[in-house]
């Protein structure tokens, strides 16, 4: 049954059910009034992702608060008013109070910054704005608030001794929100950074190559962000006489770290080499690829500036020093790992749904790492279960059998550690006028193995109108994807489902159909098969010997799940009482039989059983005499899907049949 697919994002108020009619609402306006109203508006905000109804035009941004001073965290809501605004921290309701204020356009003032201290609350964590009016409410994109700070230097600059012409390196390191400033001063005059032979970088490095007498001095570090600014230990420089002439190997003195960087930052990979003659840095990617050109800069004597990084510049890089004119070189290598925050490649779409039909969102997120999905219904996180289904990683969003119940705002969520975004798209359930209510007192009632018989009585409304009934059916434990239907005329109220499996739970829910739709589903209900033991088990045989015989069977394993196998058991057709039950396990196809009497004909019996009891038997006349070490082979017609079936022809009889007297 095709169910039809509209996705207009402004609903028709005519098509809804009264009693659903939010009070707000306007009677609604005559049919060509209505199309002259909607005309003007403008196109749907198509692949924006966020219903007309009710958006967000200002999502709160990631920031770093300096403490005891104000900071805003700012949203602002589009939608049919009235709209109300309010804000979560760490995913749990923010109180009004003196501390904050909700601004007029929805953003959030916090007054006084405070950091955890002595046990009163921090204003750190994450942050998100809510707006509500009466299609749904709506959750903003979490936004992080750290305090600004600024660490004591782990790692100050060290005393450095370099050769006239060499290199010199001084490193300090400090940790700071936002990342700190990293300046450099000697004796105590902040260096001049237009000379070529001093290179800083960012992550609080200064090379100086080229020594001479007078780069001697005493250097310090000087770190600063808007938490506060730090001044490291002095470390000293002395340059003393080259030893030039005399031969060096290359050698990499530092290489390139590993790096995790977020995409847009600019990337900083070092390599300081040094040697006599003075070698050549080059760079390149582990991986073969190239480097590029477009946002790549060499500082200094050789390291790398990537700007503006993406995802593609992740890799291995390597540096190497070479002696020139030779390939007498080394290398040294770092990683860059750049992350890129959840952004959405397809966004949920606003739709209406006749009620009882399935309603599908799909919501694609990309990012490095793969951002993880989640789906909020009116900001509450959306479980899966009953009818509501999430495939493909949250990807897609099922609601089957869609009721008043589930118009909302849904919302996919997609984060991953390099940020959050949010998009929506409202649900719209048309409840046409004059639909039967669901089919009531629905019943099951197992009947036999294979058959369940189905009752219910009519519908409380408009059951004039029904034309007809359908039956769901599907196995209690399958998908509902696998379910079918049952067509049954209006003059009943009752069905009976045949051609089921027994033991086997069944569930059940019906529909009554009019010629403008369907009605709601009534409440599903379940009922088992009744249980029966199997049916005979095919059965060949072939001898092996004068005194031995094969007894083959196809194996049967779903037996033992129903606490069942095989028994077997013989005898020489003369004697009164069989030998067995011999019991064999499902999984067994095969028996033999040996020691025989050649001069008997014997018969054999095998049966399957479960809990329910033992199954017909299966029975063969098996005659040894005449049989030789010479066999020859022979495929009985009606029982070629079996297995071989060897022997002279007049030996064996078909099932039922005895040997001739
Ligand atoms: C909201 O209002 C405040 C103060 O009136 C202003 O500072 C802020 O920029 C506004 N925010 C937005 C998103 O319009
Ligand atoms: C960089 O990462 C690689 C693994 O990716 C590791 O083997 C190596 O030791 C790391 N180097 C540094 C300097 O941490
Ligand atoms: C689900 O995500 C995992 C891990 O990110 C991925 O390996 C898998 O291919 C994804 N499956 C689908 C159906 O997208
Ligand atoms: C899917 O969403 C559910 C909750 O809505 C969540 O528990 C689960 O981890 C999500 N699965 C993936 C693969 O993101
Ligand atoms: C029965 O006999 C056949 C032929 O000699 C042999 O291949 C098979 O393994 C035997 N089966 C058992 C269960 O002993
Ligand atoms: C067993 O055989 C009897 C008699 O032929 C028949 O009525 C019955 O249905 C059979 N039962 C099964 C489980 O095949």
């Amino acid at each position: 049954m095709a169910e039809p697919r509209t996705a207009s994002p402004r609903r028709l108020p005519a098509l809804r059910r009264p009693g659903f009619l939010p009070p707000l609402l306007p009677p609604p306006p005559p049919p060509l009034l209505l199309l002259l109203l909607l005309l003007p508006l403008p196109a749907p905000s198509l692949g924006l992702g966020h219903s007309a109804e009710l958006a967000f035009s200002v999502e709160p941004n990631d920031d770093i608060a300096n403490p005891g001073q104000p900071i805003v965290l700012g949203c602002k809501v589009e939608g049919t008013p009235p709209v109300q605004v309010s804000w979560r921290k760490n995913g749990a309701e923010l109180p009004e109070g003196t501390h904050t204020t909700l601004l007029a356009n929805g953003s959030l003032l916090i007054h006084h910054f405070r950091l955890e201290q002595g046990g009163s609350p921090s204003d750190e964590g994450d942050y998100e704005c809510v707006a509500q009016n009466r299609f749904g409410l709506l959750v903003s994109r979490k936004a992080r608030l750290q305090a600004a700070t600024m660490s004591d230097f782990h790692v100050h600059p060290q005393a450095v001794t370099g050769e006239e012409g060499g290199v010199a390196r001084f490193q300090c390191q400090i940790h700071g929100l936002p990342k700190p400033l990293i300046t450099w001063e000697k004796n105590r005059v902040p260096i001049d950074t237009d000379d070529e032979r001093y290179t800083l970088l960012p992550k609080g490095v200064l090379q100086i190559t080229g020594l001479r007498a007078e780069d001697s001095g005493i250097f310090h570090c000087v770190a600063s962000n808007i938490a506060s600014v730090r001044v490291s230990h002095g470390a000293r420089l002395t340059v003393s006489g080259s030893g030039s002439g005399t031969y060096k190997e290359p050698t990499i003195l530092v290489g390139p770290e590993n790096l995790t960087l977020t995409v847009h930052q600019t990337a900083v990979l070092e390599c300081v080499a040094t040697g006599n003659p003075r070698p050549i840095v080059s760079w390149s990617r582990l991986d073969g690829r190239p480097i590029g050109v477009e946002g790549i800069q060499v500082l200094g004597t050789g390291n790398l500036i990537i700007s503006d990084v993406t995802v593609q510049h992740s890799g291995v890089y390597v540096c190497a020093a070479n002696r020139p004119g030779t390939r007498v070189r080394r290398t040294a290598q770092g990683r860059l790992v750049v992350q890129a925050p959840a952004e959405f490649v397809q966004h949920p779409q606003s739709i209406s749904r006749p009620a009882g039909t399935t309603a599908m969102f799909t919501c694609q997120a990309q990012g490095e790492p793969p951002p993880h999905v989640t789906w909020l219904k009116n900001g509450q996180v959306l479980g899966a279960g009953g009818h509501v289904r999430l495939k493909n990683n949250n990807s897609t969003l099922s609601i089957s059998g869609v009721g008043p119940e589930d118009e909302a705002i849904y919302q996919c969520v997609a984060e991953n550690i390099a940020g959050s975004s949010q998009a929506s798209a409202r649900l719209t359930v048309l409840w046409a006028e004059g639909l039967p209510g669901p089919p009531r007192n629905v019943r099951a009632v197992s009947v036999s193995s294979t058959e369940v018989r189905v009752s219910w009585s009519e519908p409380l409304a408009h059951t004039k109108e029904i034309i007809g009934y359908v039956l769901h059916i599907r196995k209690a434990a399958d998908s509902p994807k696998l379910e079918y239907q049952e067509a049954v005329s209006k003059s009943t109220f009752q069905h009976l489902v045949r051609d089921l499996e027994p033991s086997t739970a069944y569930s059940f829910y019906i529909k009554a159909y009019t010629p403008r739709g369907a009605s709601l589903a009534s409440v599903p209900t379940l009922a088992s098969t009744l249980g029966e033991a199997p049916v005979p088990p095919p059965l060949s045989v072939r001898l092996l010997g004068s005194s031995s015989l094969q007894l083959l069977w196809k194996p049967w394993p779903r037996l033992a799940q129903h606490n069942g196998g095989f028994k077997l058991f013989y005898r020489p057709v003369s004697a009164t009482s069989f030998t067995g039950p011999i019991l064999l396990p499902g999984t067994v196809s095969s028996y033999n039989l040996s020691q025989l009497d050649p001069s008997t004909v014997y018969e054999v019996k095998l049966l399957a059983y479960n809990q329910h009891g033992d199954g017909n038997a299966t029975v063969r006349f098996v005659s040894l005499k005449g049989a030789s070490e010479d066999r020859h082979c022979y495929r009985h017609p009606h029982r070629s899907h079996l297995h071989h079936l060897l022997r002279p022809l007049s030996s064996v009889w078909p099932e039922g049949q005895g040997p001739p007297v």
